[in-house]
């Protein structure tokens, strides 16, 4: 599809896509025919154009918007989708449901931008382009990091921020719930973890130096949020992905549960400082039984089939130091306390398999995840070849281009930043997740792709947004179309900064 047109400006770019002359055009008298299964979609597109259009799209059996569900389809796989738009008639087809909602989504760009609006637009005619769309994803695992350990963020905020994946057909947001500088996740058996855990003191101000902002922080959700949440991403189409994080990156819950630790005795404050923390988590049977009744909790709340039980940046010379982990790594034959990471993944990924879930780790080398894990390869772009090599699944999520607290450009009106780096716009257009040089056996194991935002410098939504658009369009864009010239990225995007604006999302300009 051409991007001359703002209205046919898509992001992400639909595999096919002929745009004809003429138009449709919605309007109040305008009904729909929802064929069995596919009322969800019925119900996301009345939900998401009653703000701005107020039209009603009441059923009728001779309603000229059709949503089929037809399971024949199989060559749209589970996300793809055809839509056929002619002047007297809109046909969205799919094999799955959640192809469908991913064509509702494609309906809404569709339209006038202010279709996006969260208030009534009066005077605008809803129409459509007639046009010809078949749609399938390039790579099945399109997602969204974020972290709400490090600032946490209120529900409303998450359910905007699913809104906009959503748009970008985006398909799993993943919740860093956990982390040395907070604990967000509710535990009944555990209530210390956000009691205590869900509040730090203040917070070291900008990367490097000493200063601290003297401002306490702190948050968590309870049950009834998180299933909300749940269950608004899956209206969707999008799976929430917990991540909770073991064995480091876990001095929020130490602070909460010091015996979880590795010095009896110790009490320890949630972390006021940004960085790898040696505090990691002990190795006995209790701490065992705490992972597992986290974990319980957390499947009870999330039925996601990937779970995300972090694994990076563990420093191992508290279980060097220690005699209880010295003799735990010496009970389980293993070569010394560094090999305990691997055996503590092991241990709590087969826990979750055995729940029929499926463990995911961050990757540090491609080469520390035991067998089972899917590896979120995120610090050299060799490693996703590596993992995936190795039999892992992987999400490619090479730091580089696809971490969005670095910031955009290197000017000098840029916020404070993750140090070290800048992921411009160009950068996440021109990653390719999988590598050209991949033969087809190990292309096959990558996923996907995703984008990750660490707040550190990220505290309020304001900056969020700033920080994710538009450099989530790209990456949706990579996901879902595959490598595209950067002039019919840009030449879309410009006409889909519309949409953002219509949704007064403060992206970066
Ligand atoms: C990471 O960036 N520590 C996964």
């Amino acid at each position: 599809m051409t991007p001359s047109s703002p209205r046919t400006a898509l992001v992400p770019r639909p595999a096919k896509a002929r745009v004809k002359g003429g138009q449709f055009t919605f309007d109040a008298g305008t009904r729909m025919r929802v064929t069995a299964g596919a009322e969800p979609a019925a119900d996301l597109l009345r939900t998401l154009l009653a703000p701005a259009t107020g039209l009603p799209l009441p059923p009728a059996a001779d309603g000229p918007v059709v949503l089929v569900l037809d399971t024949a389809l199989t060559g749209l796989g589970s996300e793809g989708y055809g839509l056929t738009i002619g002047p007297q008639s809109v046909l969205l087809r799919a094999r799955s449901v959640t192809g469908l909602l991913r064509g509702v989504q494609t309906i809404r760009q569709l339209l006038p931008a202010q279709a996006l609006a969260a208030s009534p637009r009066p005077g605008v005619r809803w129409t459509v382009p007639c046009a010809d769309i078949t749609d399938v994803p390039r790579l099945p695992w399109r997602g969204a990091m974020l972290d709400v350990a490090r600032h946490f963020q209120p529900l409303p905020y998450l359910l905007r921020y699913v809104d906009l994946l959503a748009l970008h057909k985006i398909n799993v947001f993943h919740l860093h719930l956990t982390d040395d500088q907070g604990w967000r996740m509710p535990v009944s058996a555990y209530p210390k973890l956000t009691e205590i855990g869900g509040h730090r003191r203040q917070s070291l101000i900008g990367p490097g130096g000493d200063r601290y902002d003297g401002t306490p922080h702190g948050g968590a959700y309870t049950r009834a949020d998180l299933t909300r949440l749940v269950v608004h991403a899956a209206a969707r189409g999008i799976t929430v992905m917990p991540e909770i994080e073991m064995p480091g990156h876990s001095r929020a819950a130490l602070a909460a549960y010091p015996h979880l630790g590795n010095r009896p005795g110790r009490t320890l404050d949630v972390w006021t400082r940004w960085g790898v923390c040696d505090t990691i988590l002990g190795v006995h049977e209790e701490v065992l039984d705490f992972c597992r009744t986290v974990w319980e909790e957390v499947m009870d709340v999330f039925p996601s089939p990937y779970l995300h039980i972090g694994g990076d940046e563990c420093p191992t010379t508290e279980w060097e130091r220690s005699p209880a982990a010295r003799s735990r790594a010496r009970s389980e034959g293993l070569t010394g306390p560094a090999a305990l990471h691997g055996w503590f993944l092991d241990r709590i990924g087969t826990f979750l398999t055995r729940q029929g879930r499926r463990p995911v780790g961050w990757a540090e080398t491609g080469s520390e995840l035991p067998a089972g894990f899917t590896a979120m390869a995120w610090r050299d772009p060799a490693h996703t070849l590596h993992a995936a090599r190795r039999g892992h699944d992987v999400i490619n999520s090479y730091h580089r281009a696809t971490y969005f607290d670095y910031p955009q450009s290197a000017g000098p009106d840029e916020p404070p930043g993750q140090p070290g780096g800048v992921v411009g716009l160009r950068d996440v257009h021109g990653h390719d997740p999988v590598p050209g040089t991949a033969p087809p056996h190990t292309a096959a194991r990558i996923l996907g792709t995703q984008a990750h935002l660490w707040t550190e410098y990220a505290a309020t939504p304001a900056r969020i947004e700033y920080l994710t658009y538009p450099r989530l369009c790209a990456l949706a864009d990579v996901g879902w179309t595959g490598p595209t010239t950067w002039a019919d990225f840009s030449a879309r995007l410009a006409g889909h900064t519309a949409r953002l604006d219509a949704l007064h999302v403060g992206r970066h300009p």
